[in-house]
């Protein structure tokens, strides 16, 4: 299949989104960008129109369905994407005294995390069932492997999507329809920046972005980074939880 054609990216004006939107921007190459800060739309834009692609650009927020529904139905109506990534994406954490996610966070981040990621995928498959071919990335984390005390909601959402880009990758394949779990592990970001604990092999959204790139060429089923955390935070799901815990404790992801 000829990756990258037509490829929309949601959450393009975040590190990781804006990255891969310049990892995809080309010549011939039509780039349907979302996010809602217009000033970082409109540079990340600006960036891929020089690199060469045809931009389109949407804002709003991932958690109204029917703007998000318009917006699908409106870009699938010629055809569907070759390529969608489903990337936009927020965190919460337990506080700095461990006082607990406010329940108006917890439900903000499953509405965008997970919801907003399960309407997105629903809107775009009949176009992609009807044309038999066609690529969705699912942005999970390597967090959704283990529950991280000071991120639990965060966690849920993520091995949630984890769960749910496995179950489709194994529903859709044989149709012709790729799906790819993208599990990072720490890349540079606002959100990383917000989120509480130490950040080992931090990487650049460019390194990251070039890395998710050929993992979907390949169409890899999960697309995990960087190694040594890839296969520390597989091994605490493969571990008694009671000893994964102390493990996470002496590494200073305490609650
Ligand atoms: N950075 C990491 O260490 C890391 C690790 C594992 C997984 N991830 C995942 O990677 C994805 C991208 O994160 P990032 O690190 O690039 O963070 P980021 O720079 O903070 O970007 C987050 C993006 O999500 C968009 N977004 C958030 N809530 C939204 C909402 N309700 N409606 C519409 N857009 C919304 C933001 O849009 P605006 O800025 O325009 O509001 C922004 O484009 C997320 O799913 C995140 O969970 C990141």
């Amino acid at each position: 299949m000829s990756i990258g054609r037509r490829v929309l990216i949601t959450g393009a004006t975040g590190a990781i989104g804006g990255a891969l939107a310049e990892a995809y921007a080309a010549p011939g190459v039509e780039l349907h960008l979302h996010g809602r800060n217009q000033v970082k739309l409109a540079a990340v834009a600006e960036r891929c129109a020089a690199l060469g692609a045809t931009v389109l650009t949407q804002r709003f927020d991932v958690r109204d369905t029917p703007a998000l529904r318009a917006w699908l139905d409106d870009v699938c109506a010629t055809q569907a994407p070759d390529l969608v990534v489903v990337n936009a994406g927020m965190n919460t954490n337990i506080g700095p005294a461990g006082e607990g996610e406010p329940w108006e966070e917890v439900e903000a981040l499953l509405d965008t995390n997970l919801k907003a990621t399960m309407a997105i995928v629903l809107a775009i498959l009949p176009a992609m069932r009807r044309r038999g071919r066609g690529q969705i990335a699912l942005v999970s984390s390597l967090a959704g492997y283990f529950g991280l005390p000071v991120t639990p909601a965060y966690c849920a959402s993520k091995a949630g999507v984890k769960a749910y880009g496995e179950a489709l990758r194994g529903w859709l394949g044989p149709e012709g329809i790729q799906v790819n779990v993208i599990m990072p592990g720490y890349v540079e970001s606002p959100m990383c920046d917000a989120m509480p604990g130490p950040k080992p092999f931090l990487w650049q959204p460019a390194r990251a972005a070039k890395y998710i790139r050929r993992g979907l060429e390949r169409n890899s089923a999960r697309i995990s980074f960087p190694f040594p955390l890839n296969l520390g935070t597989w091994f605490l799901a493969v571990l008694p939880a009671a000893v994964s815990l102390r493990i996470l404790a002496l590494l200073g992801y305490r609650g």
